[in-house]
């Protein structure tokens, strides 16, 4: 499947929205270990699926295809954007790190709230700090390449992998997850 690359930057802005939630949601546990309560492990467990279903495995090689058209199409664009590639791959180790935890603790082993706090706390900063950069600069740098004048198009055939969460089929095993998203957005 080819889309424009405007359409791909819009996709990319949504899945921003909705990591914004997850990492809304993640924040809150992280409040619970602070205040000594038991953390919902099952829906870190939820969350860290979805972001390695989805988020790694599909946002961010799209991201990668919208950045190699940048530097391809406009290399004055490019600036910095080597530092993706490795940022992209922290988080994936980040976020494998806080899995291995929770499944840790799911099989019954010992694993210290202080890591589970250290580990949450990681994965949420450094995502967060790297999606702020994406949104104030690298999206907007990728506007002016978008509406210029040319229309570029983009295959993204071997990513055409829907949102399990957020797209028109949710997949069932994310219920739980489904419904806590639903009562962050009622307050
Ligand atoms: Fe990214
Ligand atoms: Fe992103």
């Amino acid at each position: 499947m080819t889309i424009l690359l405007a359409d791909l930057l819009d996709d990319l802005r949504e899945d921003h929205r909705n990591m914004a939630i997850m990492l809304d949601l993640l924040s809150r546990q992280v409040g619970h270990i602070r205040d000594g309560e038991k953390p919902d492990y099952e829906l870190i467990h939820d969350i860290m699926r979805y972001m390695t279903v989805y988020s790694d495995a599909v946002h961010h090689p799209k991201e990668d295809l919208l950045y190699a058209g940048m530097q391809a199409e406009q290399p004055k664009l490019a600036q910095g954007l080597e530092r993706v590639g490795p940022e992209h791959r922290e988080i994936a180790e980040l976020g494998e790190r806080l899995r291995n935890d929770i499944e840790a603790v799911a099989s019954g082993a010992a694993v210290t709230r202080e890591r589970i706090l250290a580990d949450t706390n990681a994965y949420v900063q450094t995502l967060r700090t790297h999606m702020a950069w994406e949104e104030d600069d690298l999206f907007r740098r990728a506007d002016e390449l978008v509406n210029g004048e040319k229309s570029m198009f983009v295959d993204i055939s071997h990513l055409d992998t829907l949102d399990p969460v957020f797209g028109p089929e949710r997949e069932h095993s994310f219920a739980n997850l489904l419904q806590n998203i639903k009562d962050l957005s009622q307050g």
